[in-house]
């Protein structure tokens, strides 16, 4: 048995919260951003930085416990080489500023990906930063750099074959689940992409399965906190069924409302 903190969608129904417990999002849209202002496209990174900070504080205020971003895809290494640098340079930086404020404020940071192609030095902070937040549960911030859902399905089905010399593959989802990546966190709630485009571009494909999804034309840059309270009110708002019947959910609360009828 494996030990797995948080139920599986797909195999028990969750409990479900007004505020959404996890959100992830796709931040896109800052290169777009730039090119409205006639600025470069990595002028629109920078700007990320700050937009990501503000919707982290206001995830905290409104009761978020988990936020996972998308910053840098596995297919993301296919853009020109400078902005790939610049990516790169900027992580390292707002890393660095960033790290003692994150554990000031009780937040565990995490990254998730596949860091071997990062350089060392970049390596070397993501890894003081997770060791020093190590302790802290308040929130808990993960970002994804040179991440696929199909890279990390790929890795945790190794992990389990290897891990289990013997057995013929008839392996649970829960078993797998453990391997991933985001094993730690419950499934997202709430799935939000900003900058328009109606696409999952390999992100937490395992995950989503009964997340809300939330698309937005809002381009990164300019997602702040009323962005996000329209994002949660648009959550709050959906009937998650999970495979029921909207009798069904109507009955299960009428009964909770009155236990003894
Ligand atoms: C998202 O913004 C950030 C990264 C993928 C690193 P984009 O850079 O994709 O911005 P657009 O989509 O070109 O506007
Ligand atoms: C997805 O954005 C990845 C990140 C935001 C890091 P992209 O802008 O790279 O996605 P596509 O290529 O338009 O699907
Ligand atoms: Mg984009």
């Amino acid at each position: 048995m494996v030990g797995r903190l948080f139920r599986s969608s797909t195999r028990e129904i969750p409990e479900v919260a007004s505020v959404p417990q996890h959100i992830a999002v796709i931040m896109d849209g800052n290169g777009r951003w730039a090119r409205k202002r006639l600025m470069p496209r990595v002028a629109g990174h920078s700007r990320g930085v700050e937009a990501l900070r503000a919707v982290t504080r206001g995830c905290i205020e409104r009761g978020v416990g988990y936020l996972t971003v998308f910053a840098f895809s596995s297919e993301n290494w296919r853009r020109p080489p400078d902005e790939v640098s610049f990516l790169m340079q900027l992580f390292l930086k707002s890393l660095r500023r960033e790290v003692k404020r994150l554990h000031e404020n009780g937040i565990r940071f995490r990254v998730i990906g596949d860091l071997s192609r990062f350089d060392s030095q970049l390596v070397g902070v993501v890894r003081e930063a997770e060791a020093l937040t190590a302790a802290n549960d308040r929130f808990h911030l993960t970002v994804a750099a040179n991440y696929g859902g199909r890279w990390d399905l790929m890795n945790a089905m190794s992990r389990l074959i290897a891990n289990n010399p013997g057995r013929d593959g008839d392996f649970s989802e829960d078993e797998l689940a453990a391997e991933l990546s985001m094993s730690f966190a419950p499934e997202p709630d709430l799935f939000i992409r900003t900058g328009g485009e109606k696409r999952i571009s390999n992100f937490m494909l395992w995950q989503l399965a009964y997340t809300e999804l939330y698309f937005t034309d809002t381009l990164w840059p300019d997602f702040d906190e009323a962005a996000l309270d329209m994002a949660i009110d648009s959550y709050q708002g959906r009937e998650r069924r999970f495979g029921r019947t909207s009798e069904q959910l109507k009955q299960s609360a009428a009964e909770l409302q009155e236990p003894n009828a």
